[in-house]
């Protein structure tokens, strides 16, 4: 269909009519309607060698405390300088650096969140009143409207990657937020109790789930690390994914987190995966090994704790050069509850 021409008459029109607050539909209706997802945000890669040292800058140049969150944000390169700040046009993603004995102090806010432990064992999360020890390629959720508060009681630095679904609560403009009484909330369950209720394919008896996040707050890595493992020697790995599995909620089978998909998967040393293509923007974070991979057009070498970001309808391909782990997440639980989730497999 050919555009619409603009004649003179036309344009006297819409000049008139704006004054009135209205517009032609007719102008704008391809840019509204494209063939195919046409996202705003470009592949990119951040180096975590790179990043790492301006981490530690800013650990010189603020405390935890007075920041609230020392948090090196991961803008996308096409999208610099938005608000809300995003790396997809969905999803936030930043770095966050607690030093020895800092705290985070405590909030609450209707984002969810993910924490993915990049450096440092041994600091804590606490949710609710209960901590969890973070280790590097755990996953840890703090959920919608949860108290949270980070600390650093270890003698090393301490670095996680923050997912955050703040651009989805702000396009439904639904954020609340709320500083807590004090910097570090009361503790008031034991570490791991949530993880013995919740995370042994048991739950309390006549529990009911009140929340749509998963009541396990912690996923350590050595436990999804074991999965893979056991997976990729019993088994031929899918052509796009390798092996991959999914983070769920054992209380419904869901997602983890209700706005956030959060995944796992192994790539055999020397496999190239086939291209692959949805219409979620996805995050991935390198957890172990080194590889390459191919978005749209672009080719990124990557190492453990790179990160990088591909784009809604972007192809992406693999190919580890020895056996590799990524993380990764994006807003797919809700593409899939809003039936617009799409993939395209092979010849992308
Ligand atoms: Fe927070």
């Amino acid at each position: 269909m050919p555009e619409p021409q603009r004649t003179p008459e036309r344009e006297e029109f819409y000049t008139r009519i704006a004054t009135g607050s209205l517009a032609p539909l007719w102008e704008v209706l391809k840019t509204i309607q494209s063939r195919e997802p046409r996202p705003p945000e470009v592949a990119a890669l951040w180096r975590y060698d790179e990043v790492r040292p301006m981490l530690m800058e800013a650990g010189r140049l603020i405390s935890a405390a007075e920041a609230e969150r020392r948090v090196l944000i991961l803008e996308n390169p096409a999208l610099r300088g938005q608000s809300p700040p995003r790396i997809t046009h969905s999803l936030f993603a930043g770095l966050q650096l607690i030093l020895p004995g800092e705290i985070a102090p405590s909030h609450r806010h209707t984002q969810s969140a993910l924490r993915f432990i990049i450096e440092g064992e041994g600091a804590y999360t606490s949710v609710d009143g209960e901590r969890t020890t973070m280790r590097p390629g755990d996953f840890v959720i703090t959920p919608s409207w949860t108290w949270h508060d980070h600390g650093n009681e270890t003698q090393e630095p301490m670095v996680w990657l923050d997912g955050l679904d703040i651009p989805i609560v702000r396009l439904l403009d639904a954020s609340f937020a709320e500083p807590g009484e004090t910097d570090v909330q009361t503790v008031t369950r034991p570490e791991g109790d949530s993880a013995a209720r919740f995370s042994n394919n048991l739950l309390p008896v006549d529990w009911k789930p009140e929340v749509k996040t998963s009541p396990v707050f912690n996923y350590p890595y050595v436990r999804s690390r074991e999965s893979l493992d056991t997976l990729s020697r019993n088994g031929d790995p899918d052509a796009c994914h390798g092996h991959k599995l999914r983070y769920v909620n054992p209380a419904s089978g869901d997602f983890a987190m209700p706005t956030i998909g959060t995944f796992i998967q192994l790539l055999p040393k020397g496999y190239a995966t086939r291209p692959y293509r949805s219409t979620d923007g996805t995050v991935f974070v390198v957890v172990e090994g080194e590889g390459e991979s191919r978005v749209g057009d672009q080719l990124f070498r990557w190492q453990p704790h790179d990160i990088f970001v591909v784009p809604s309808w972007m192809p992406v391909s693999h190919c580890a050069e020895g056996e590799s782990v990524l993380f990764s997440y994006s807003d797919r639980p809700v593409q899939e509850k809003l039936g617009l989730w799409r993939e395209q497999r092979g010849n992308a």
